[in-house]
């Protein structure tokens, strides 16, 4: 499914362009951070990326395809559980993958275990904390074995241990071999965990970079704006 090219994409809802002539390519490998001021259109990338938001123009490529070959899993900021167990969380998304219920059942407890929730199995998904919900989410998305993991804000509102938590489970995801595109506002983070950073505002993505480089030496005015904290929030750039 990689490379991933995504040229000239739109999403202009009611004729307003959130995002209007996107360009991006992603190969293979590692972990991409979509960075951004606040409205710039970083979920809508995610959900255009997943099929789950039709867009206005464009062209979304996946090695030659209109669909991805690999599987792909998304993981939202505000995780939707199901109001059962979380063992059945994890079991309900390998439902669609032809495995034997014995299958399921080890995949589950193997993913539950790495991410430290092998022993609240039986317990409602309900009742877990912001953090642990965190966990099971990405437990749920590894489980699949996703080619592409999106993450939207994955660590987002989780104190510091529970991001580290997160952090390192995202490490073990990429060493497997998934590829990895998230958003996170958080720029340690960003610094910890991208290999690369794709900086998106006014519509498009202003700057690809290697981390490091990106971080050193921002190309775009845009991006050198938002790393001096000038652009907290939405702002549009004369063209
Ligand atoms: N389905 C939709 N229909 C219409 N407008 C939408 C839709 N989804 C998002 N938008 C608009 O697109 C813009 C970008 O939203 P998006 O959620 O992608 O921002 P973001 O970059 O993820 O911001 P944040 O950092 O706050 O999460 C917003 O103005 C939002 O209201
Ligand atoms: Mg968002």
């Amino acid at each position: 499914m990689f490379p991933l090219r995504v040229a000239g994409l739109r999403f202009a809802p009611e004729g307003r362009p959130v995002l209007d002539g996107l360009d991006l390519e992603l190969d293979g490998e590692g972990i991409s951070l979509l960075l951004g001021p606040n409205g710039a259109g970083k979920t809508v990338l995610l959900r255009l990326l997943a099929g789950l938001l039709p867009g206005d123009g464009g062209s979304i490529d996946w090695a030659g395809a209109a669909r991805p070959a690999g599987r792909l899993a998304m993981v939202f900021q505000q995780p939707m559980l199901l109001r059962l167990s979380v063992q059945t969380n994890v079991e309900f998304a390998l439902r669609p993958q032809a495995l034997s219920a014995s299958a399921r059942r080890q995949r589950t407890e193997e993913v539950l275990a790495r991410v430290g929730l092998a022993h609240r199995a039986s317990d409602s998904a309900r009742l877990l904390s912001g953090g642990e919900r965190q966990r099971l989410a990405l437990a749920r998305a590894w489980a699949v074995r996703p080619n592409l993991l999106l993450l939207d804000e994955p660590t987002a509102s989780l104190d510091p241990s529970a991001t580290e938590a997160v952090e390192r489970i995202i490490r073990e995801i990429r060493t497997e071999g998934t590829r990895v595109l998230m958003t996170s506002h958080n720029l340690g983070q960003a610094m910890r965990l991208a290999d690369d950073i794709l900086f998106l505002a006014d519509g498009r993505i202003q700057e690809h970079a290697a981390a490091a480089r990106f971080f050193a030496h921002p190309q775009s005015p845009a991006a050198k704006a938002f790393l001096q904290g000038e652009l907290p929030w939405r702002m549009t750039f004369a063209r």
